[in-house]
């Protein structure tokens, strides 16, 4: 694996890459990213990874600064995984004098749900997106489906400006108790990790009782706020949404996701369920 810090470095590389697959990424790898660099492999002819932590789609008091950089490790990963490069640009190298300009998703996509409890989160993640579109230049591009409204705004960033990439999403893996795997389990302590799986455990619910003709929705999504409320979870939202636009569902709609996000003790985890 041909691991790249300069943009130049890796543009000049994959001018005889022949057709990019790129994942990228945060770091601090999991099952969850080599899912997706195993995917990518059947996409492309060159499989590029990235690792960069981006300040821009994270807000003030979050964790940005304690973010797990696990360097050393990822890069055994995605050699193990054979991935054929990395991209793993500093700060310096991908905002060299402020952004000044940003890609900003429109209001109904990007200030709901996890956008409504994170303001400005999806702009920052949809302008390092783009930047890493256009120094990869890549033909598809990978994302995990666990960040279902990422994914969307993604899809949509693609569609509305008219990029020539090809946008794949990834089932989301989890534990084998159902917790969905993210870099920020690390943070839970050995009592919340034996609770977090109540989250997939009550999205499950949900979507039995909506695939079984239920369709309370309110009632649905107060019981399991309510549910997660008494087991010491603080929770932003649990809401059924519509899949290709996350938008709320007329009555009897169908292709709809359950969405979810919640505090359990200082960690703030994300899940959801097709159904
Ligand atoms: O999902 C992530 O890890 C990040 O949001 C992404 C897509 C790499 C952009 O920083």
């Amino acid at each position: 694996m041909q691991i790249h810090s300069t943009i130049a470095g890796l543009r000049g590389t994959l001018k005889t890459a022949g057709r990019v697959a790129l994942v990228p990424t945060m770091g601090n790898l999991h099952d969850g990213h080599i899912a997706l660099m195993d995917q990518a492999r059947n996409h492309g002819d060159s499989v590029v990874a990235t690792i960069f932590v981006n300040r821009l789609q994270f807000r003030p008091g979050e964790d940005f600064e304690k973010y797990p950089r696990t360097f050393e490790a990822d890069c055994a990963r995605l050699a193990a995984a054979g991935v054929d490069h990395l991209f793993a640009p500093d700060e310096a190298e991908m905002y060299p004098q402020p952004q000044g300009y940003h890609i900003d998703p429109p209001a109904e996509q990007a200030n709901i749900l996890d956008g409504e409890f994170r303001p400005g989160h999806f702009r920052g993640m949809a302008t390092v997106v783009m930047k890493l579109f256009q120094i990869a230049q890549p033909q598809v591009a990978l994302f995990g489906k666990k960040d279902y409204q990422q994914l969307m705004i993604i899809r949509n960033m693609v569609r509305d400006l008219n990029l020539p990439i090809e946008i794949v999403g990834g089932e989301t893996i989890r534990a084998a108790d159902g917790l969905a795997l993210s870099s920020r389990n690390g943070y839970l302590t050995e009592a919340e990790r034996r609770e977090a799986p109540r989250l997939f455990e009550l999205l499950t619910k949900v979507v039995v009782e909506l695939r079984s003709g239920n369709r309370d929705l309110p009632l649905l999504e107060r019981d399991a706020m309510d549910l997660l409320k008494a087991n010491n979870w603080l929770p932003d939202y649990v809401a059924v949404r519509k899949k290709i636009d996350l938008q709320l569902p007329a009555a009897h709609e169908s292709g709809l996701v359950v969405l979810a996000a919640a505090r359990l003790g200082s960690t703030r985890l994300i899940d959801n369920l097709e159904v």
